[in-house]
């Protein structure tokens, strides 16, 4: 028999059958069938969120840690952390209110046109994202590391933005408790002049599909306090967080760092909280203060950390002191960073290190 046939008469017989087992259950089963077609489950979608400003986003960031070393190694992994979901459950647990997550978009996406993100990649991000916002986190995913764009921030141009619009674009539907990072700490040829003039041309972009998400946007010479008078933002766009970074005394918190030439001759710094050391830290804080009262943006300090070589106690000095400064000023800040070498969470014991954690979060 011709196969549509065998089917429709296959189909016939179980609708009969269908028909004599409803009409059964109707003997015993009341209501019966329904009389009007069913209406279908609707697909669920993100109810859409009224806008909240930046000031009040920012307080979501009040006390927020770095995901570092993780998705913005060139492969995750690579430098000793993978994500996982008890991560943000602890970090939750402990009392943090949103972290920081690095992402290394330039490693994977095409290096030609259209510079296609993989979609795997994506899909660990949204993973990421979705950790957060089930565990009560604000997330603020970044770029990170798309070092070219320090040698060559024009040839890379084209690239950088579409990559932008594709993450722009994707979490276009996602909650105001996702923010977008454009660049960290922009270096090298990616000068202050240079910063301006990409902000206005990645800006415009992510606002098409993001009209009022907030952004966090730090100025050149590697988010340093000092490049802040050189930053320039489109003054209407009010849905702005402006941040820095801080690891001064460079030589007390990047002592030892294998990545920093020379640090090896700094072991043995030590932060003791002087007054005199303390000015140093004030003066820089009055200035970020004081821009921002005078630019009205609110500010947050995105990293700030003391590496693992330094001793304990200072570490644990600088991190309270650091802390409760920002904070006195309103600034919300993210700890450099979770689990790797200037951790507050030890992999191998799954524990907290606690001394750091309570310089950052003491009890009330
Ligand atoms: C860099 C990290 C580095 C940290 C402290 C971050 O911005 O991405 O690789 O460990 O600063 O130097």
């Amino acid at each position: 028999m011709h196969l549509r046939l065998l089917t429709l008469s296959i189909r016939s017989v179980y609708l009969a059958l269908m028909v004599l087992l409803t009409a059964a259950c109707a003997v015993e089963v009341t209501p019966a069938i329904p009389t009007s077609t069913p209406t279908p489950v609707p697909t669920p979608t993100r109810t859409p969120e009224p806008e909240v400003d930046a000031f009040t986003m920012n307080q979501r960031l009040a006390r927020s840690v770095n995901l570092g070393n993780a998705l913005e190694a060139p492969n995750e992994g690579e430098w000793g952390v993978t994500l996982k979901e008890e991560f943000f459950q602890v970090i939750h647990q402990k009392g943090f209110t949103a972290v920081r997550l690095p992402v290394r978009w330039s490693t994977h996406a095409l290096k030609e046109a259209p510079y296609t993100i993989d979609p795997e990649f994506f899909k660990r991000v949204d993973w990421a994202v979705e950790q957060a916002f089930a565990n009560n986190l604000a997330i603020v995913v970044n770029m990170h590391h798309y070092e070219e764009m320090a040698l060559d921030p024009t040839g890379h141009q084209a690239r950088y933005i579409a990559i932008w619009e594709q993450i722009a674009e994707h979490y276009q539907s996602y909650p105001n408790a996702l923010l977008f990072e454009p660049i960290n700490e922009p270096n090298g040829l990616l000068n202050a002049k240079h910063w301006n003039d990409l902000i206005a041309v990645v800006l415009p972009v992510i606002r098409t599909t993001n009209p009022t998400r907030n952004i966090v946007i730090g100025p050149a010479e590697w988010n340093g306090v000092r490049a802040l008078d050189e930053l320039t933002l489109p003054p209407d766009d009010r849905h702005i967080i402006v941040t820095f970074h801080y690891y001064n005394p460079f030589q007390f918190t990047h002592q030892g760092a294998e990545w920093v030439q020379g640090a090896e001759s700094w072991l043995g710094t030590e932060w003791k909280g002087s007054s005199a050391e303390k000015q140093v830290l004030q003066y820089d804080f009055k200035q970020v203060e004081q821009w921002a009262t005078d630019s009205q943006r609110p500010i947050f300090m995105g990293e700030f950390g003391a590496y693992s070589k330094a001793d304990m106690n200072s570490r644990v000095r600088w991190t309270a002191f650091m802390a409760r400064e920002a904070e006195a000023r309103n600034f919300s800040w993210s700890y450099w960073e979770f689990c790797s070498g200037f951790g507050l969470y030890d992999l191998t014991t799954s524990k907290w290190r606690e001394e750091l954690v309570q310089a950052l979060l003491p009890p009330q």
